[in-house]
């Protein structure tokens, strides 16, 4: 079924799209492209770092991070955290994780007001196919590291909801209420 990308907006919690698990791309097409420009666009308008094809209703693997450079993150340190440029993430795998996790708050843009400490390890290796259909490995630490694994476990059908600490879970309680009441 062609999608109109124009029409594809960022879901919110409890959508059950954002809890399917994504299928693999096998081939990368126009439509791909099309769909992955417009992840870009919302990712932008929302003033988000990434965001998975689950987000926009599409069970495809597929992300887009755009972690920016600032005071602690950079595309030059190794491992780096923060991209170059926008990247774009097609079947992604994480190959490897470096260092006992720690705690840092995230955030989800289908998770408006809600933000909570997430355990993760504080390096990761990840590869993927970009657009042009050419594989990349690519090893990240800090934010970046951060981000892909969060947007990873979109890909899963997984939220920071399912991963945030107990005291997290707590003080989002209400919050998280009145998003499943929203629908
Ligand atoms: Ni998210």
């Amino acid at each position: 079924m062609p999608v109109n990308a124009d029409n594809l907006v960022i879901l919110h919690y409890p959508e059950s799209a954002l809890r399917t698990p994504a299928k693999p791309i096998h081939e990368i097409t126009d439509e791909t492209r099309l769909i992955a420009d417009r992840m870009v666009e919302l990712m932008d308008q929302a003033e988000g770092i990434g965001l998975a094809a689950p987000q926009i209703g599409l069970s495809i693997a597929m992300f887009v991070a755009d972690v920016p450079t600032g005071e602690k993150n950079s595309p030059d340190t190794d491992p780096p955290s923060a991209t170059a440029d926008v990247m774009v993430f097609i079947n992604p795998k994480i190959l490897a994780f470096e260092g006992a996790a720690e705690p840092y708050e995230e955030g989800c843009l289908s998770l408006p007001d809600i933000r909570g400490d997430v355990l993760r390890p504080p390096v990761v290796v990840m590869q993927a196919t970009d657009l042009e259909g050419k594989p990349f490995t690519l090893r990240a630490g800090g934010l970046l590291a951060r981000c892909l694994q969060h947007e990873f476990d979109h890909l899963q059908g997984v939220l920071i909801l399912d991963k945030m600490t107990q005291k997290s879970r707590m003080k989002n309680r209400i919050a998280v209420r009145d998003l499943e009441n929203s629908k």
